[in-house]
């Protein structure tokens, strides 16, 4: 045992003095030390043995497993040094790409939109996702009890869960952008123009249409004399920007508590051309948004006298952009993760 202990390191280490690369170093340390390597197995062996033996091979055998050990090593370093000096440089070959990450879709949709809306005189502004009840709903003509509340699926806060002393506030997780638009009116007043961008939450049942989350771009405006012209107008700069063709926009009768009129819009399909289609449901047009005239209770909640102003508010469904924009049919993949449908954009 002993004696082909000795051979077998003989052997090794003849070996070990013709390795030129890593790799062949590898496949050495592999043969002897992997997990079938040949030095392995006699170690393996030693529990056989007489107890005097195993004492004496077994120290040896693992005597013999750190010398190699070292030995590869250093070997290795020495490999790993030479390659260095003498690696060949080729100027003119092309370099390697870095792999670099990107903007998500629909961060790169979202600042075109706050580009073209700049350009427009808006202000892109923020707000909490984690809302009162009173920015959500009730500043937005939505009182208590109203039966619109039940148009949107809310996830309500338990107040007993809050840190604060203050147990009546009432949270919910924001259930649209509108919740700004309050807020924005009485930081700024009129006349304004605001863009507000965000996550919005509802507890819906996921499909490949609904999320829990998805994304929105709330729009306001408020001077003397606004009217739905102007609404169109800048929603159709809006719409045939980020289509970067020339689309029409259409208005019909929508409800929302918060404006009056209250309006749908519409964009004529970009895949068909309005000749109808299955993205377009063979209708040739495509819902983008909600939208209308700011209603008179909303302007005095944001401390607005309606005698002297007026505006107009739409919400584009942001995420809805994206994959009409795209083509992307299932909105549970922007949140995903998968690299292989992140590469593509
Ligand atoms: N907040 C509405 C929704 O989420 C959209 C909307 C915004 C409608 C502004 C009218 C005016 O459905």
């Amino acid at each position: 045992m002993k004696n082909k202990l000795l051979q077998l390191k003989d052997k090794i280490f003849t070996e070990l003095t013709n390795v030129k690369d890593v790799q062949a170093l590898v496949d050495l340390e592999i043969k002897y030390l992997g997990r079938k390597g040949e030095l392995t197995q006699i170690l393996r062996g030693i529990a056989n043995l007489s107890d005097e033996d195993k004492k004496i091979i077994g120290r040896l055998a693992n005597e013999i497993k750190e010398e190699l050990r070292e030995k590869i090593r250093e070997i290795k370093d020495i490999i790993l040094e030479k390659g260095d000096e003498n690696r060949d440089v080729d100027v003119t070959l092309p370099g390697e790409k870095i792999k670099i990450g990107h903007l998500h879709p629909l961060t790169q949709i979202q600042n075109e939109l706050e580009d073209l809306l700049h350009s427009l005189g808006f202000m892109v502004i923020d707000g909490p996702e984690l809302e009162s009840d009173y920015y959500c709903f009730e500043a937005l003509n939505i009182p208590p009890h109203h039966p619109a509340r039940d148009i949107q699926d809310t996830f309500y806060i338990d107040p007993a869960s809050l840190k604060t002393e203050n147990k009546k506030i009432d949270l919910v997780m924001r259930t649209h952008t509108s919740s700004v638009q309050a807020r924005a009116m009485e930081k700024y007043g009129a006349p304004l123009r605001v863009a507000v961008p965000g996550r919005v939450f509802r507890s819906e049942a996921t499909d490949a249409c609904h999320d829990v989350m998805f994304y929105q771009l709330e729009g306001l405006m408020i001077d003397k004399n606004i009217s739905i012209a102007n609404l169109i107008a800048v929603l159709h700069q809006i719409f045939s920007g980020i289509f970067k063709k020339n689309v029409k926009v259409r208005v019909r009768p929508g409800y929302f508590p918060f404006v009056e009129p209250g309006l749908e819009v519409d964009m004529s399909c970009t895949i068909c051309g309005e000749k109808g289609c299955p993205s377009c449901k063979h209708s040739g047009w495509l819902e983008m948004a909600g939208a209308g005239m700011v209603h008179p209770n909303v302007l005095r909640a944001g401390g607005i006298d309606p005698e002297k102003y007026s505006g107009f508010a739409f919400g584009i469904g942001l995420s809805r952009l994206v994959m009409m924009k795209y083509g992307i049919d299932d909105i549970r993949l922007f949140t995903s993760g998968d690299l292989r449908f992140l590469e593509q954009f």
